[in-house]
């Protein structure tokens, strides 16, 4: 039984009346409680300037964190306001003391900006940076991962679903194995928080990161880091401010108690209330339904793409996401969009350097088409009937 409310949805999110969406792993639509929330209070800014507006929505402010918490089952102090995902992800990442000799673990679906961290770490010291390689299922391989954990390792990165791929990662099996391991694990959730379920106690990380733009359908700029508590003191932050630490003394500072000793003084006011509509929007819904539907859909289009002739689905692992990937290697993938576009049906077109250890080797660029819960079969088919007509031109 459909658990969405489809017009309800739908109707919330004018640009899709003419319009079919699938770029939500890009950045999804803001359906109209968020698109209000944020329009309100730059419009209070103007009429009683910033900080007065933002004395006056505090308590609501504070509600974001608590919002995004139950999202991950995770708790208020655990939560950090940060611009996008990557400098959530790099706010943990640069503050960990690497060491000569120490490891990185990472998978062939790592994100690029994550990758290339490793890289200039790598420069910095003396550290191996390690790809475990995938399973004969394309995800990565457990037993693989077991058999290179040693007391060197300092840190497992997993990309829970990839930017160029619809897999989904075994982000439990994964916390199962390091959780008796002193590793950090951290899970780049960035494409998979607003679709997938996402319990942190369950999984067992010790840092997860995510935006808030694509499938939480939250505003552009805002993103999330959660740190698990007794891992706080195992990070210093790359950068303090006196949001983040108090000056108590001429030579002395102290750190915020809480994970917010990773954010800025100044940030986005009108994005963390959006964010928290958003985030709000989503639980509304239920992440489960979101789950179920978009599952279904993207198995429809997965089918459907399976029969054109000439085009190459690239998705792999036994769970996927609503990330639906291919490529036609008779065509630039940058045309295919833009003839799409032309008929407003908006996808997105990848090069190699946005995910080089996932698509090297395949190809040069793909298409992805992602789907999210207010899709609808019909555009579903209208898509797959337009990206035939287009690869057979
Ligand atoms: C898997 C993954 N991680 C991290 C990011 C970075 O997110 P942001 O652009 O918000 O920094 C992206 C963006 O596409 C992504 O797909």
């Amino acid at each position: 039984m459909e658990k969405i409310d489809l017009e309800k949805v739908r109707s919330d999110t004018p640009g899709v009346s003419d319009r079919i969406f699938l770029d939500n792993a890009g950045a999804s639509p803001t359906p109209n409680p968020v698109h209000q929330r944020v329009v309100r209070h730059l419009e209070f800014e103007r009429e009683v300037g910033g900080y007065e507006a933002k004395r006056q929505c505090q308590e609501e402010l504070e509600g974001m964190y608590v919002s995004a918490a139950d999202l991950f089952n995770a708790h208020p102090d655990e939560i950090a306001f940060i611009e996008n995902a990557t400098r959530a992800w790099d706010m943990a990442f640069y503050g960990i003391g690497f060491q000569s000799g120490d490891r990185i673990l990472t998978s062939s679906a790592e994100y690029s900006s994550n990758y290339l961290a490793f890289l200039q770490m790598a420069q910095r010291h003396d550290i191996s940076i390690e790809v475990i390689p995938d399973d004969e299922q394309g995800q990565i391989d457990v037993d693989a991962l077991a058999n290179r954990l040693d007391h060197r390792v300092r840190l497992v990165n997993l990309c829970h679903a990839p930017t160029s791929n619809g897999l989904l990662n075994p982000a439990e099996q994964v916390g199962e194995l390091l959780r008796d391991s002193p590793a950090l694990f951290f899970l780049d959730a960035c494409q998979s928080a607003g679709q997938v379920p996402l319990d942190v106690a369950r999984i067992g990380c010790d840092v997860l990161t995510t935006t808030g733009r694509k499938f939480l359908r939250g505003p552009r700029g805002t993103g999330l880091l959660y740190i698990r508590r007794e891992r706080l003191e195992d990070f210093d932050p790359p950068f303090v401010d006196i949001h983040s630490a108090q000056w108590v003394g001429r030579d002395e500072f102290v750190l915020r108690p809480d994970a917010r000793r990773f954010e800025n003084w100044e940030s986005n006011v009108a994005g963390r209330l959006g964010l928290k509509a958003a985030v709000d929007y989503c639980a509304a819904l239920g992440i489960d339904n979101i789950r179920q539907r978009v599952n279904r859909l993207a198995q429809n289009m997965r089918r459907q793409l399976s029969e054109i002739k000439g085009l190459q689905l690239l998705d792999r692992g036994p769970q996927k996401t609503g990330i639906v990937t291919f490529t036609v290697p008779s065509r630039e993938a940058e045309s295919i969009r833009r003839a799409l576009a032309t008929q407003f049906i908006y996808v997105h077109a990848q090069q190699v350097a946005d995910a080089r250890l996932d698509i090297e080797g395949i190809a040069k660029d793909l298409i992805r088409a992602s789907i999210h819960y207010f899709n609808t079969t019909t555009e579903i088919n209208r898509f797959c009937a337009a990206l035939e007509a287009t690869v057979n031109n």
